[in-house]
């Protein structure tokens, strides 16, 4: 019999991390990224720095977790008494992003219960999300259910990533091809993949370096989380690579199921919650058969949000029993709350706290950009201070290579992760200080 707290199977390790991984970053960021930086080249430049980059980090955060068996706060306490702080950032982060990340899949879940009993989309997608109450009611259901996949612990975790993943993939290939057949279809496919080098420059690259982070969910002590449920006997490295593998496809492939279906009904490309509560019920209203596609597409697009909402309240959750010694359902309730309290500001900030701003952010943006463009770079940033350098992160490729799992290319992680790693996040940092100067102070 295995532990109940690890994985229960080496799959069920692969479908939750990638779970965790796969979100609104692939849906909605990655495709429009792609198509506005000059395609194919954009895309190499990716695939680069997740190979240099994402795997590197996403190998060194999972043996930690692994090694200490703990979330990132005790993990990084071992490195270092002071390494504490990565940790605390990592939680603080995923406890934030989670209160803004469930309000959207409250409304995801809203359009989904639309298409789906009345086979249309809610009426205005603006007043919606500014109603005073009904987002909220959304909000706390999507909160209630992804506490409740939680409250069953990792086991929980892993059963819903083992039916919702291969399920996520298989709407996405109906919709794929629902949207290619579509007349017209091939302006979407060469918005994202025609080569146009003058749409790739420097911020380009960097919009990539930034994507990889966010994608894979790296620095947010996920990673480390997931990693000590782990099995000694599973290769980490291979684990990795096939995690951002998935990753990366579903981003590819979201792109592939998304523009040409916006193209053929001459539909702007956008981003963002544009891109999938304004732009596709569009595109959906004028395809045959629209209003079905519509509540799978939905469906889908809620699969990969709960199965990241799952992984960020479980890094609060691990947080809190590994270091108060709270048991797992106290936990999970008081922590969903907790962060379903935050979130209200968050939701209320398109409606009734629209005028509210915080150092020229609105209130949703302000936590997106504490997030996103503070905690991550902070917590990257001593991550590889402490793991490479005032570590010894030898002591990983040990951890890694137990039971015999083969890691050949030991000494060239090292060399990345001690000194390629630091300079690629002092790049994404800077580029998030410059982009909140310039907003606060206009
Ligand atoms: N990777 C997720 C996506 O692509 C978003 C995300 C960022 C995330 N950080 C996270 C998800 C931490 C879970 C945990 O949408």
């Amino acid at each position: 019999m295995r532990p109940s707290n690890k994985w229960a199977s080496k799959l069920g390790f692969i479908l939750a991390t990638a779970g965790a991984a796969i979100g609104l970053g692939n849906l909605w960021k990655f495709p429009y990224l792609m198509g506005k930086n000059g395609g194919f080249p954009f895309l190499v430049a990716y695939l680069f720095f997740i190979c240099i980059l994402g795997i590197p980090v996403m190998i060194a955060e999972m043996s930690l977790g692994r090694k200490t068996g703990h979330g990132p706060v005790l993990a990084y306490d071992t490195i270092h008494p002071h390494a504490r702080i990565v940790g605390y950032l990592g939680v603080a982060a995923a406890f934030f992003i989670l209160s803004y990340y469930a309000v959207i899949g409250g409304w995801i879940i809203r359009y989904f219960v639309s298409y789906a009993l009345t086979a249309q989309a809610p009426r205005d997608f603006n007043a919606f999300i500014g109603h005073p109450t009904e987002p909220l009611f959304w909000f706390f259901l999507f909160m209630l259910i992804t506490a409740l996949i939680c409250y069953f612990g990792v086991s929980g975790i892993e059963k819903a990533s083992r039916s919702m993943m291969p399920m996520l993939f298989i709407i996405l290939l109906l919709i794929i091809v629902r949207g290619i057949t579509l007349p017209g279809a091939a302006a979407g496919l060469a918005f994202i993949f025609s080569p146009r080098l003058d749409d790739f420059s420097l911020h380009s690259v960097n919009g990539a370096l930034g994507q990889v982070f966010y994608s894979l969910s790296l620095c947010m002590g996920i990673t480390i989380t997931y990693g000590s449920y782990l099995q000694k006997d599973v290769s980490i490295p291979k684990g990795c690579i096939q995690i951002a593998l998935l990753d990366t496809c579903m981003a590819v492939l979201a792109g592939i199921a998304i523009f040409p279906a916006v193209f053929a009904c001459g539909l702007e490309p956008a981003s963002g919650p544009g891109l999938i509560f304004v732009t596709l019920p569009e595109v959906f209203g004028a395809m045959a058969g629209g209003a079905f596609f519509a509540a799978l597409f939905f469906l889908l697009v809620f699969f990969a949000a709960v199965t990241s909402a799952v992984a960020l309240l479980e890094v609060s959750v691990s947080f809190v029993m590994g270091s108060w010694h709270w048991e797992r359902k106290k936990a999970v309730i008081l922590l969903a709350l907790a962060i379903f309290l935050v979130g209200i500001f968050s939701s209320l900030s398109f409606g009734p706290l629209a005028g509210v701003s915080i150092l020229n952010y609105g209130i949703f943006d302000f936590v997106c950009m504490l997030t996103d463009n503070l905690f991550l770079p902070f917590g990257g940033i001593f991550m590889c201070y402490y793991i490479g350098w005032k570590w010894d992160p030898a002591m990983l490729i040990e951890e890694i290579c137990q039971h015999g799992v083969p890691f050949p290319l030991a000494r060239v992680w090292l060399f990345l992760i001690r000194s390629v790693t630091p300079v690629m996040v002092a790049a994404v940092s800077l580029s998030g200080f410059v982009s909140i100067y310039q907003t606060v102070f206009g």
